[in-house]
C-alpha cells in the first residue's frame, strides 16, 4: 500500500501498469485492478489540478489506498439544485435536489422534463454542439448521442425560442454555479454562459461581464466573447469562442488567465458528464456478454460479467449479492455461478436451495430488473449521479421497501446521488422521514403557467398531515398537488 501511494504522490505521472500490478498484489482480479488503476490515475490528475498543496501529504496516501481497495470512499460532488427557465413545461422554477430525490406527480406534470435538462447538461459537458445535443449525433452510421425528446423544436416552452438552465453544484466543499442560456430561433446556440465558484463576487468566466461592453452577446460567425479572471487581478481577459457549444470545453489556456478558471471548468465538465440514465432492459440482460466488459451499461446488458467480476474480487460481494437476491426471489437462492464460453463470454446462473440452476436466459423480468438496479447502485463510481425512471416498474409492492432501503443505503454510504421518478404510493411510504421530506412533487394548475415543483418538506403542514393520514393516502388522493 505504501508503495502505491509513493507512485501516486511522485512528481512524475505514475505508470498505469505499475499501479495495476500493485493493486493486483492486494488480491484483486486483473481486470478490476486495471479499472481501479485507471480511476486512480484520473483522480490523481484531478487532485493535482484542484489541490496541488495536498501532494506530499500523508492523508493523500491514505485516500489513495482507500480509493483503490474500498468502495466506501466518499467523493464530495453533487447537484444541489436546478433552475429551469422556459425549458419545456417550466416557466421559471428551481428544483432542490438531495442525495436521494424522488420525483412524484401526475402524468405529464414535468418530472421527465427535468431529467431531459440534466441530460442536456451532460451533452453540454461532452463538448457536443447545442444542435447535436438536441437533434442527436451519429458517427460512422452509429448513434453516439440520442436526441433529447422533442428535439430542437420543443426544447423551449410554448412559443418561446430561448431557454435557460442554471445548475448549482457542491464540489470539493465549494458552491459551484453554472449558468447557461440558449437560443434556438435559427441555429441553436448559446447566448449566455457563466461559471462562479464560492462566494467570489465575479464569476470565473462570464459572457455578460460589464468589461465586455458592446462586445457582449453573439457576434459575427456565431462567436461569443467571454471575460475571464485575470492572473494578477485587474481588468479581465477577453477571449472569443464559438457559440455553438459550451465554453467549458473551449477556453484557451494562457498565462494571463488564473489557473483556477481551467481547473474548475474541467472539474465541472467531469462532474456533469458523470450522470448515468439507467434504462434497464431485461431482454438485453439474458444473453452472454464479454467477460472483459468494464461497465454495466445503461440498460444493464453486461450484468453477467459485472456480477462475475464482483464475485471474483471479493467473497463479500458474493455474499451480499446472494443475500439481497434471496430476499427478492422465491424460492430461496443459495449461490451464484457462471458459465463461460471458449470465446470469453459469460452468463450468470442462479443456484436455488434445492440445487436447481437457472440461467440468466430464464430469469423473470422482475428479478433481472432488480438485479440491474442493485448492481448499478453498488458499482456506480462514488460521486456519480444516477437517474432512474419509474423505479417501481416490474417489482412486487412487497419488494419495493427493499429497493428503497438499497437507494437510501448507497446514497448515504457510497456518496452516490440518485434522482428517480415514481408513481408508487408504496415507494413513498417506504421512505425514511428525511428522504420523504426531500421528495419533490410536480404539478400544473390552471391559474399558473407551467409546471410547479415543491419539496414535500416545504409543503404547509406536510409532516403533521402525513403522520395523521399516511403519505400513501395523501399521494393517491391528490393532497400533495393541492397543497402546492
Ligand atoms: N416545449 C414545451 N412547451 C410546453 N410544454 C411542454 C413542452 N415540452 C413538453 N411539455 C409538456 O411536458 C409534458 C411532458 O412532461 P414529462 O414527460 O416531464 O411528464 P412526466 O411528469 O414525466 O409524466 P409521466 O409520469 O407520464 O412520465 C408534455 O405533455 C407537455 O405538456
Ligand atoms: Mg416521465
Amino acid at each position: 500500500m505504501k508503495r502505491l501511494a509513493g507512485d501516486l504522490l511522485g512528481e512524475r505521472p505514475p505508470r498505469l501498469a505499475n499501479i495495476a500490478r500493485k493493486i493486483r498484489e492486494t488480491g484483486l482480479a486483473p481486470d478490476t485492478a486495471e479499472q481501479r488503476a485507471r480511476g486512480l490515475v484520473k483522480w490523481r490528475q484531478q487532485l493535482l489540478e484542484s489541490q496541488p498543496e495536498m501532494f506530499g501529504g500523508a492523508s493523500l496516501a491514505r485516500e489513495a489506498v482507500e480509493f483503490a481497495t474500498g468502495y466506501r470512499r466518499r467523493v464530495d460532488q453533487s447537484l444541489v439544485s436546478l433552475a429551469l427557465e422556459d425549458f419545456k413545461s417550466f416557466v421559471d422554477v428551481e428544483i432542490p435536489l438531495a442525495p436521494l430525490t424522488l420525483f412524484v406527480g401526475a402524468n405529464a406534470s414535468g418530472k421527465s422534463n427535468v431529467l431531459d435538462a440534466i441530460r442536456f447538461l451532460q451533452g453540454v459537458a461532452s463538448d457536443l454542439t447545442i444542435s447535436d445535443i438536441l437533434r442527436g449525433r451519429h458517427e460512422g452510421g452509429r448513434e453516439v448521442w440520442p436526441p433529447i425528446r422533442g428535439g430542437a423544436a420543443e426544447i423551449s416552452r410554448g412559443e418561446t425560442t430561448r431557454f435557460g438552465i442554471r445548475s448549482s453544484w457542491r464540489i470539493d466543499g465549494e458552491h459551484v454555479e453554472h449558468r447557461l442560456e440558449c437560443d434556438i430561433a435559427k441555429i441553436p446556440c448559446i447566448i449566455r454562459e457563466a461559471l462562479s465558484v464560492g462566494s467570489a463576487k465575479l464569476p470565473l468566466f462570464d459572457t455578460h461581464a460589464k468589461t465586455l461592453g458592446t462586445q457582449a452577446g453573439v457576434g459575427v460567425g456565431h462567436s461569443l466573447a467571454v471575460a475571464l479572471e485575470r492572473n494578477k487581478g485587474g481588468r479581465r481577459v477577453t477571449q472569443r469562442h464559438s457559440a455553438m457549444s459550451s465554453l467549458l470545453g473551449q477556453l484557451e489556456r494562457t498565462d494571463n488567465v488564473k489557473r483556477r478558471v481551467y481547473q474548475w471548468t474541467s472539474r465541472l465538465q467531469d462532474v456533469m458528464r458523470e450522470a448515468t440514465f439507467l434504462d434497464i432492459r431485461p431482454s438485453q440482460m439474458r444473453g452472454y456478454a464479454p467477460a472483459q466488459a468494464f461497465e454495466l451499461g445503461a440498460d444493464a446488458r453486461n450484468i453477467s460479467p459485472i456480477v462475475k467480476q464482483l464475485c471474483d474480487t471479493n467473497a463479500d460481494w458474493r455474499d451480499r449479492i446472494v443475500s439481497w437476491l434471496s430476499e427478492l426471489c422465491a424460492p430461496q437462492l443459495r449461490d451464484l455461478d457462471f458459465v463461460e464460453t471458449e470465446l470469453g463470454d459469460v452468463m450468470l446462473i442462479l443456484v436455488e436451495e434445492d440445487g436447481t440452476r437457472i440461467s440468466a436466459r430464464s430469469l423473470s423480468d422482475g428479478t433481472l430488473r432488480f438485479m440491474g438496479q442493485l448492481i448499478a447502485l453498488i458499482t456506480a463510481s462514488p460521486g456519480s449521479l444516477l437517474l432512474m425512471e419509474e423505479i417501481e416498474n416490474g417489482l412486487h409492492p412487497q419488494r419495493l421497501n427493499l429497493l428503497v432501503e438499497l437507494l437510501e443505503g448507497v446514497t448515504a454510504d457510497r456518496g452516490i446521488q440518485v434522482i428517480a421518478t415514481t408513481h408508487s404510493p408504496t415507494v413513498l411510504a417506504a421512505l425514511s422521514q428525511n428522504s420523504l421530506q426531500n421528495a419533490v412533487v410536480f404539478g400544473r394548475v390552471p391559474e399558473v403557467a407551467g409546471t410547479q415543483a415543491r419539496r414535500l418538506g416545504d409543503l404547509p403542514h406536510f409532516a403533521e398531515v402525513a403522520q395523521r393520514r399516511g403519505v400513501e393516502r395523501l399521494f393517491s388522493t391528490g393532497w400533495l398537488e393541492r397543497a402546492m
